[in-house]
């Protein structure tokens, strides 16, 4: 879910629309807002995307010098406009948004509804200004109110709240993202940053147990207990034309067209190109000679970028393994004191894979996390932080931030194979030298590449299969769930050796099959291309090979750059996001919101 608010302007409601229209990515099935006119609050909400709810404000005008909105990916409680946010207690004076998932509100509402209390929906949220309202009738303040209803939550939640005859936001977190903006004579806050970063870059990253009253002059930052805690003000390093569309029909596709710039930064001053180098600042040489094995953790595509970066490491020498971080806690893997845990999360804030790091330390690993946000949850919870810089990810399917994480992985597992090996090879300078050109072999692809018309051969399939070994396992992984998540066509990666123990049963000529091909082991995904070529199905090869026995037998060809074998599991990546993208926009399906998802899941 989204949230964000907005305090300071003659009229709050228009930033506000514009702030859940950036924030849609994170939850779209409803959204509303609420704002304070005088001594009592306009409510409007809706099921629908935020472009719903913009019309229906165009329809019924509301005006408020303060206000909250609210975009929501239902936990609670189903999609109706009654369950979107904000809720109200019954006299419509207290309006309060969240995000995250209270887990102790049953019992909360079974004690207000006894005390008469009567609830309009099904969500967790709804107790929230129930409880301010008990608060506030025994006589207390508008923030002891706030203070007194928070303290009775236990699970996770970005709160903000705002009170009818009050010019005030009160907002907390605990275990859900909330950050302020600070402009001039006005103040946002928000689950992210594109949601206000047209008026300012200029952001405090809230910690976990703070509160924060913001009034039109001023704001404050308390802990629990009420003492004032100072927050660093920090400068955002991209600005609003970062986060919009710039022209392209989606964000996935602009994403997707941005990766040789957010590659060369993810690189940048990070490697030497002509001693094949590695000069990470965070990560000076020696810095894990202490490590005898690397656990990596993730969820969706940073898993596989997880998976990735293991195979990596294992091949070289470092025992590595990537797990879900949704399963870390049930498999248990031994952690000893030369464990590291690398949590590897776009958003720093899924609440799998923050819970795996929280395991991890607690079990005595040390700690690093490697993210493209900056301020986020997995910074703090982590010892060290290595961050991707790919820029804002506005689409859900995530493309550019996928390609930075394996870059920024590959050159934190250098630095670790040097460490723990106490060698340098041959090997390790040439893939830092291929990390050195990657931009330009993408651009390459995205000047070249034949996707759009794939993707119309390959059309009303009935599923999608993509084959790979080592690396290109990863990325057949990672290619399936892309193609999945915006087609909503059936499609599956499986590791190549795999193929004749089972998938094999649905291949038919229906089924076309990527097979992918880095260099490394290509006989043997040669092998099982035929298998399936032999029963029917059309083959694509994605292959710098293109006068090879490889591709004579493809029915189809991407290419990709002659480059490191670890290397070439990017380039490989950006060809199956375009096929992805332009076989999902031939469905005219949803590109940038596919149903049922969200960008960050910072529930269980
Ligand atoms: C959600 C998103 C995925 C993402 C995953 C992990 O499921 O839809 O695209 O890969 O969360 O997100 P993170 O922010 O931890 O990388």
């Amino acid at each position: 879910c989204g949230i964000t608010a907005c305090i300071g302007q003659d009229d709050t409601v228009e930033p506000l629309l514009e702030g859940l229209e950036r924030l849609e990515y994170r939850g779209y099935d409803s959204a509303g807002l609420a704002v304070k006119n005088g001594s009592s609050i306009e409510l409007n909400k809706k099921v629908g995307e935020v472009s719903e709810l913009v019309a229906a404000v165009e329809s019924d005008p509301m005006s408020g010098s303060l206000g909250i909105g609210h975009t929501r990916w239902a936990t609670h409680g189903g999609v109706t406009d009654e369950n979107a946010h904000p809720h109200t207690d019954e006299s419509g004076r207290i309006a309060v948004v969240h995000n995250g998932i209270i887990g102790n509100y049953q019992s909360l509402k079974k004690e207000l509804e006894s005390n008469g209390h009567v609830f309009a929906s099904d969500t967790d949220t709804e107790v929230v200004p129930h409880l301010i309202e008990a608060e506030l009738n025994t006589g207390a303040t508008e923030e002891e109110a706030f203070r007194s209803a928070i303290a009775r939550l236990s699970g996770t939640y970005a709160i903000a709240a705002i009170i009818g005859g009050d010019e005030a936001i009160y907002a907390t977190r605990s275990g859900s993202p909330l950050c302020l903006g600070i402009g001039p004579g006005q103040y946002f806050l928000a689950s992210d940053v594109p949601a206000f970063i047209e008026h300012t870059d200029q952001v405090v990253y809230l910690h976990d147990g703070d509160f924060v009253v913001v009034e039109p002059d001023g704001y404050e930052i308390t802990d629990g207990a009420g003492r004032s805690v100072s927050r660093e003000v920090q400068r955002v390093e991209w600005n609003a034309e970062t986060a919009s569309k710039g022209g392209y029909e989606h964000f996935m596709l602009k994403e997707i067209h941005e990766q040789p710039g957010s590659l060369r930064n993810t690189i940048h001053g990070r490697l030497n190109a002509l001693t094949g180098t590695v000069e990470l600042d965070e990560f000076p040489p020696e810095t894990f000679t202490d490590v005898d094995q690397v656990q990596f953790v993730g969820m969706g595509t940073s898993y596989h970028a997880a998976m990735y970066a293991s195979s990596m490491l294992s091949s070289r020498g470092v025992p590595a393994y990537a797990f879900q971080a949704g399963e870390y806690g049930l498999v248990c893997p031994p952690v000893t004191d030369g464990t590291l845990v690398i949590a590897v999360t776009q958003s720093g804030e899924t609440a799998d894979t923050l819970d795996a790091i929280r395991r991890a330390k607690s079990a005595g690993a040390d700690t690093v996390a490697v993210t493209n946000t900056v301020g986020s949850s997995i910074t703090r919870e982590c010892e060290d932080t290595l961050l991707i810089r790919a820029g804002p990810e506005i689409g859900v399917a995530a493309t550019k931030t996928f390609c930075s994480q394996v870059t920024a992985l590959s050159l934190l597992g250098e630095r670790l194979v040097e460490d723990i090996t106490g060698t340098r090879t041959t090997d390790g300078r040439e893939l830092v030298e291929a990390l050195s050109r990657l931009p330009g072999h993408v651009q390459e692809i995205l000047d070249t590449s034949v996707a759009p018309a794939l993707a119309q051969e390959i059309e009303d399939s009935e599923s999608y299969f993509f084959i790979g070994r080592g690396i290109a396992h990863s990325a057949a992984l990672e290619g399936a769930l892309k193609f999945k998540e915006i087609t909503y066509e059936h499609a599956e990666g499986f590791a190549a050796s795999e193929l004749k123990h089972g998938p094999l049963a649905l291949v038919t000529p229906n089924t076309p099959v990527f097979a992918i091909f880095t260099g490394f082991e290509d006989e043997a995904t040669l092998s099982s291309m035929k298998e399936v070529q032999a029963r029917g199905a059309p083959v694509i090869a994605i292959t710098s090979k293109t006068d090879s026995e490889i591709a004579e037998f493809a029915d189809y060809v991407l290419s990709i750059p002659e480059t490191h074998p670890d290397v070439a599991g990017i380039p490989v990546s950006v060809q199956l996001q375009l096929v992805a993208y332009h076989a999902a926009d031939l469905l005219d399906r949803p590109i940038d919101k596919p149903r049922n998802l969200a960008k960050s899941v910072t529930v269980h």
